[in-house]
Parts: C-alpha cells; structure tokens; sequence
C-alpha cells in the first residue's frame, strides 16, 4: 500500500490547516497516510553560527527522512502576515541545509485555509514560486476561504468546495 505524509504548516495546537489535512487525508482510499504535526520536531532557530557551533538539528533530519520515504505529501499552510509561518519556515530552511532537493520529486497536493476571504492566498503563491525550486512535484493546489463558514465537525460543509477537494484529492491520488 502506498504511505503518504500528512502536515500542517503551523505550530498551532488548534491549527485549522490541520484539520483540513486531517479531512483531506480522509477522503484518500487505501493509501497509508501518517499525520505529523511540526510540534514533534522541535528545531531552534536557524543561524549560520548555530549550524557552524552545533551542527543541523536531529529533527531536521528525521523529518526529511519522512518525506524521502513517503510516496507523496499533503501539506496545507497557515499563513502569517502574507508568508509562511515561522515554524514552517524554519523547518524548511534547515532541512534545505541538508537536501536542496527537499522534497524529492514526491506528489504534492498543497492547500491552505484561514479565517479570512483569501483561504492563504498569498503563502500558496509563494510556495508555489518556490517549492518546484526544491524539486517539489505540486500536482493540485486547494485553497479553502472562510474556514469557520466553510468547515465544520471534521469537514467541508460548503458542496462546491467540498466537490473541488475531492476532485484534487483523486488527482493527487492518481499521481501517487
Ligand atoms: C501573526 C499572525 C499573522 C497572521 N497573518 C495572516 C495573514 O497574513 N493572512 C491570513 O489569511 N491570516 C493571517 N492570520 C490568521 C491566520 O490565518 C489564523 O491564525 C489561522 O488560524 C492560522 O492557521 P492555523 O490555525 O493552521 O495555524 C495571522 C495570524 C497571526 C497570529
């Protein structure tokens, strides 16, 4: 059975891109997923001085070691101030200190939601610029607007962006 990795790019213990990625791992069929939450690979700040004193971070690497072993990825990102979020950002950064290419070519269906009208826009923008330079392969892009109208007990409860996840998740689910 194929095993994909499934993650929030927030910190957030409440995190709606969490539950998002939790209701879209859900509509898979017969694919392994595993849900990792950035909690579990605490990492410090990167800084040069800090890689040069000490080296790259266990978790750095352990969590890279997920995405090379998974047969795809599912990542939804919260958005700060028009950006990824510091804890995202931060567990990119080192791991592309280890493999520029970080994310191995894998099937990736990225979303992102906020509370807001632009469902993260703008982070989606960015990652989609920068992502393919990391050697992402981002078969499909859902963006979910309104998450407190739109989602509700563990899913979607607007049809039309309901049936648009599902289409993006048998696409993603072809690719794998
Ligand atoms: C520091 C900060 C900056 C934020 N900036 C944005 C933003 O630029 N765009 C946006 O849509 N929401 C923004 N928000 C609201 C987040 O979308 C909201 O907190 C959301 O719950 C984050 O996703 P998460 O719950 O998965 O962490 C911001 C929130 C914080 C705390």
């Amino acid at each position: 059975m194929k095993k994909i990795i499934a993650f929030a790019g927030s910190n957030s213990k409440q995190s709606i891109n969490k539950e998002l990625v939790k209701y879209a791992s859900s509509l898979l069929k017969n694919i392994n997923v595993e849900i990792l939450d950035l909690n579990d690979f605490e990492l410090p700040i990167y800084g040069l001085d800090y890689e040069k004193d000490y080296g790259i971070p266990e978790n750095a690497h352990k969590f890279l070691e997920r995405i090379k072993l998974s047969d795809g990825i599912i990542l939804s990102l919260a958005e700060h101030n028009g950006a990824y979020t510091t804890a995202f950002k931060n567990l990119f950064d080192w791991m592309t200190r280890i493999e520029g290419k970080t994310f191995f070519n894998k099937p990736m269906l990225l979303m992102g939601t906020s509370p807001g009208g632009r469902g993260g826009a703008s982070v989606l923008e960015i990652a989609q610029k920068r992502f393919p330079y990391h050697d992402a392969n981002i078969v499909e892009v859902f963006s979910l607007p309104f998450f407190g109208n739109n989602f509700a007990d563990g899913k979607i409860v607007d049809e039309d962006f309901n049936v648009q996840l599902k289409n993006s998740i048998q696409q993603f689910q072809n690719n794998l």
